[in-house]
C-alpha cells in the first residue's frame, strides 16, 4: 500500500465519520481529533522503519551476491593453479621415474663394466707374466745362441790349426784377387800351396770341385814362375797350351774340371777365385 494511499483512506474515514450520527458534542470532536493526529503519526513511522529495512535487505543482498562472485572467481583461479601444479607435479614424477630407470641401467652398466675391467686386468697381468717367461727364454736362447757361436768358432778354428799342424789343406772362404787370396792364407799363419810332386797334385785335385789359386806367379819376372817361398818352378802340371800369357796372365790357377793332373793355367791376377792355403 502506498502512503499517499494510505493517507486518503484515513481521510475518507474521517469524512464518513462526519457524516455519520451528528449528535456528538464539542468535546468529544476535539479528543477525537487529537487521537486522529497520533495515529496518523504512528502510521507514518512505521512506514518509515518500513523502508529502513527494505533498504537494508537490498544491500545485505547485493553486497552477498558481489561476494559469491568474488569467491567464484577466486576459486575457478585456485582451480587452475591446482591443476597445473599437478601437471608439474605429474611431469616431476615421470621425469623421476625415467632418471630412476635410468640410473638403475647405468649401475648395470657400470658393474659389467667393472667386471670386464677385472677381467681385462687379470689378462693383461696374465700376458705380462708370459711375456717376462718368453723374454727369459729368448734371453736365455740367445745366451745358448751365443755359446754355440763361440763353440763353432773356436772349433772352427781348432780344425784348421789342425789341418795345418797335419800338413793339410783348407780353401779360402770368398773368391777374390791373388793377392788377396794370398793374404787370406797368410792371415791364419800359412801361404798358398806349393805342389811339388804329381802325388800331391792328384791329392788335391781329387778333392777340389772348383778352380782355385795356387801358390805360382811370374809378377815379378815374365816366363819365370816362382812360388811363394821364392823357390822357381821345377815341374808344372799345365793344360794343353798352357802358360801362354794371354793377354798379362801372372797369377795361375788349378782348375779340376780340366783334367786329374794336367789342369794349370794362367790368369791375370786381378781374376777372383778362391785359394787353396797350405801350412
Ligand atoms: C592430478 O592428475 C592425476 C593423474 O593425471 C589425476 O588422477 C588426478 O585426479 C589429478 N588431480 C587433480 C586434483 O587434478
Ligand atoms: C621433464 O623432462 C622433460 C624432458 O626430459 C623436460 O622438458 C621437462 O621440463 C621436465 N619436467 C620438469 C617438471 O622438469
Ligand atoms: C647400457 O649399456 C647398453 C648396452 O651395453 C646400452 O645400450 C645402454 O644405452 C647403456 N645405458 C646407458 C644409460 O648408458
Ligand atoms: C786386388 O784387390 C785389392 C783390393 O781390392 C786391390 O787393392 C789390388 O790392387 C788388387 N790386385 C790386383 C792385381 O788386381
Amino acid at each position: 500500500m502506498d502512503l499517499e494511499d494510505i493517507y486518503q483512506n484515513v481521510e475518507r474515514r474521517d469524512i464518513e465519520d462526519t457524516t455519520g450520527p451528528r449528535t456528538l458534542n464539542h468535546s468529544q470532536d476535539e479528543g477525537r481529533n487529537e487521537k486522529r493526529r497520533g495515529s496518523r503519526c504512528l502510521v507514518l513511522m512505521t512506514v518509515c522503519l518500513g523502508i529502513i529495512c527494505v533498504v537494508l535487505l537490498v544491500s545485505i543482498i547485493l553486497q552477498h551476491i558481489s561476494n559469491t562472485a568474488e569467491r567464484e572467481s577466486l576459486f575457478k583461479s585456485n582451480k587452475n593453479t591446482v591443476k597445473e601444479f599437478n601437471q608439474t607435479i605429474n611431469s616431476l614424477q615421470d621425469n623421476y621415474t625415467e632418471l630412476m630407470t635410468e640410473k638403475d641401467q647405468l649401475k648395470n652398466n657400470f658393474s659389467s663394466l667393472s667386471q670386464k675391467k677385472l677381467e681385462l686386468e687379470t689378462r693383461v697381468n696374465d700376458l705380462t707374466a708370459e711375456k717376462k717367461q718368453l723374454q727369459g727364454s729368448v734371453d736365455s736362447l740367445n745366451q745358448k745362441k751365443l755359446e754355440l757361436e763361440s763353440k763353432v768358432t773356436s772349433l772352427s778354428e781348432e780344425v784348421k790349426l789342425k789341418g795345418c799342424k797335419e800338413g793339410l789343406f783348407f780353401i779360402s772362404s770368398e773368391s777374390k784377387n791373388w793377392s788377396e787370396s794370398r793374404q787370406y792364407c797368410r792371415d791364419r799363419g800359412t801361404d798358398l800351396v806349393i805342389i811339388d810332386t804329381e802325388e800331391k797334385q792328384r791329392h788335391i785335385t781329387s778333392f777340389l770341385k772348383e778352380s782355385v789359386w795356387i801358390g805360382l806367379s811370374d809378377t815379378e819376372n815374365e816366363g819365370n814362375m816362382k812360388w811363394v817361398d821364392n823357390s822357381p818352378l821345377k815341374q808344372g802340371f799345365w793344360f794343353k797350351g798352357e802358360p801362354n800369357n794371354d793377354g798379362n796372365e801372372d797369377c795361375i790357377e788349378l782348375d779340376p774340371e780340366k783334367d786329374p793332373v794336367n789342369n794349370w793355367n794362367d790368369l791375370p791376377c786381378s781374376e777372383k777365385r778362391k785359394g787353396i792355403c797350405e801350412n
